[in-house]
């Protein structure tokens, strides 16, 4: 079942930027579900080392995953997350950081 779910307005207001994203939650579930779930859980609690993303709001998320992708060290496990990123799109982050912000609380 292919629904992209188009909501420019909400992520105009989320992420606090000047430019629509085209928000596609059923593409980010499914890359949630296969890649994301593998270290952050299912749920987004993490565990151990991997942290929980559950309660972080859209902006946050984006903005790790951008400084990810652009190969900034962040966190003292950097090297693990980083090659996670740098294959995403603007709008697969916007996805992603919409879909981890709305479902995981
Ligand atoms: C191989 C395990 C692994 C996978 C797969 C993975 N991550 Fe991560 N992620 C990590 C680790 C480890 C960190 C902490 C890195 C650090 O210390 O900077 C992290 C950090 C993050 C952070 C920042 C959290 C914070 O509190 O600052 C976000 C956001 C994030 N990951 C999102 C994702 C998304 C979205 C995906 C799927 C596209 C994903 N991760 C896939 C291991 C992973």
């Amino acid at each position: 079942m292919k629904r992209p779910t188009l909501l420019a307005v909400a992520a105009l207001l989320t992420m606090g930027t000047a430019e629509a994203r085209a928000i596609d939650l059923t593409v980010a579930e499914k890359t949630y579900a296969t890649v994301c779930a593998n270290c952050h859980g299912r749920t987004g609690k993490g565990m151990a080392s991997f942290p929980s993303l559950a309660g972080r709001d859209a902006t946050y998320i984006s903005d790790r995953l951008k400084q990810y992708r652009a190969g900034e060290k962040v966190g003292p496990n950097t090297p693990l997350m980083m090659p996670q990123a740098t294959e995403l799109s603007d709008d697969e982050i916007a996805s992603l950081s919409v879909y981890i912000s709305t479902n995981f609380k």
